[in-house]
């Protein structure tokens, strides 16, 4: 193939100057985490899809999309902050891996069902640390009712009626979320309409979280309003784990134009989309993101099928830190880039890159930055024993040259 063109899962591109898809991300597309039945990332999957029991899943489209697909269906204006090049892979200026789940909305919308959920894997661009991971998984789960004057709150209760529902008292769940002008009902949404769709989406929801938490005592559960230009109003729902609380989905009443789109102009709908890893964390204890692409048996064989169990810990392996400092250059300078750059060099072992220090010479007003760089093997899988600092000191070299060729 020659240099110009790309191929992602089975298809091939166009390279351009958009073009920031590494080899090392385009590995992760085969694996199909949210696939395997006994993997816990599949397992959460299914939990979700036991409590909807009556949405359809699709399971199974393809991560590489069109802009249109990932953004402009959704509303997401062309300058918006989100299609940045530093945040995404692009394929090339019109194609990258998703984003997030809603990508796939509006082809859900036009499949005909009136309640579905999408899971898949999605990819951006980030820091690097415990919880952040380029590649992750999210559910997306939508419903769509007949606007009002047809629908009423009675009519909402029994369908709700009609879902599991899982009593679990230790749950603390607290809303205080009320319509405001910041997040705002829409236009064309007659309070009448929507309220009760509201009501439903935060029912289904917080009866979601008790039925995957009802083992899970004093968990704390919160309401926030948030921004997406896909939905209006917005929330974000957050579960308090381990000193901070942590947004496991966002949430609202999809945009009329979506529903229009999908040429559903009488219909009104609720839209959630929640990362599965978040979620899997908190439930079977697991510390760090990087485990789930764990190949090691001590991590996979832990789990199995439909059960949820706490993760024993398996690889005591040091850590080892090493420090890279460095001038700045004149271009533009973005921590991504640089968290791409040491995630490609040294793939899993990298556990976390801090910056240390920010240094603004007082004369030359130039700038130094100093990272942290904390490598630990999770397994066995890709360095068959401890990680010697031979090999580490080989690796941080790699690093220091790659930053120098690729950021000065
Ligand atoms: N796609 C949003 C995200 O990734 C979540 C979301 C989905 C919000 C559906 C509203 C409706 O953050």
């Amino acid at each position: 193939k020659s240099e110009e063109t790309i191929i992602v899962c089975g298809r091939e591109y166009v390279k351009d100057e958009w073009t920031n898809v590494t080899p090392n991300i385009m590995s992760k597309t085969p694996r199909k985490l949210h696939l395997h039945p006994s993997h816990p990332i599949s397992i959460i999957r299914s939990l979700i899809e036991k409590h909807f029991a009556t949405f359809q899943a699709f399971n199974d489209f393809e991560p590489a999309v069109t802009t249109k697909m990932n953004f402009d269906d959704l509303c997401i204006p062309t300058d918006h902050p989100t299609r940045i090049k530093s945040d995404n892979y692009y394929i090339n200026a019109n194609n990258l891996l998703r984003a997030h789940t809603s990508a796939h909305q509006l082809q859900g919308l036009r499949s005909g069902a009136t309640k579905f959920l999408i899971s898949g894997d999605v990819y951006r661009r980030d820091e690097i640390d415990s919880s952040h991971y380029p590649v992750f998984h999210q559910m997306e789960g939508l419903q769509y009712f007949d606007m009002a004057p047809k629908l009423t709150a009675q009519q909402v209760q029994a369908d709700l009626a009609s879902q599991s529902k899982l009593a679990a008292d230790t749950i603390q769940l607290t809303d205080s979320t009320i319509i405001k002008p910041e997040n705002p009902l829409q236009e064309r949404h007659h309070p009448d309409a929507v309220q009760p769709v509201i009501a439903h989406l935060k029912h289904s929801l917080n009866s979601m979280v008790r039925t995957l938490f009802h083992h899970e005592p004093n968990l704390q559960v919160r309401w926030i309003d948030a921004y997406f230009p896909f939905t209006s109003p917005s929330w974000e729902m957050e579960i308090f784990y381990q000193g901070e609380w942590l947004e496991i989905l966002g949430c609202g009443i999809v945009r009329q134009d979506l529903m229009d789109a999908a040429g559903l102009h009488d219909k009104i709908g609720w839209a959630f989309g929640c990362g599965l890893e978040r979620l899997a964390m908190v439930l079977f204890g697991i510390p760090d993101i990087r485990l789930f692409w764990s190949e090691d048996e001590r991590f996979l064989n832990q789990f199995a099928s439909g059960e949820i169990v706490k993760f024993q810990p398996f690889s005591k392996y040091p850590p080892c830190l090493k420090d890279i400092s460095f001038w700045l250059p004149e271009t533009e300078w973005n921590e991504n880039n640089f968290c791409e750059i040491v995630r490609g060099v040294a793939g899993d072992i990298v556990e976390n890159v801090t910056k240390i220090d920010d240094f603004k010479h007082p004369k030359t007003q130039k700038r130094s930055l100093c990272y942290r760089i904390t490598y630990r093997s999770m397994d066995s899988s890709e360095i068959p024993r401890n990680v010697t600092n031979e090999e580490i000191n080989a690796i941080q070299e790699n690093v220091r040259s790659t930053v120098e060729h690729d950021l000065a």
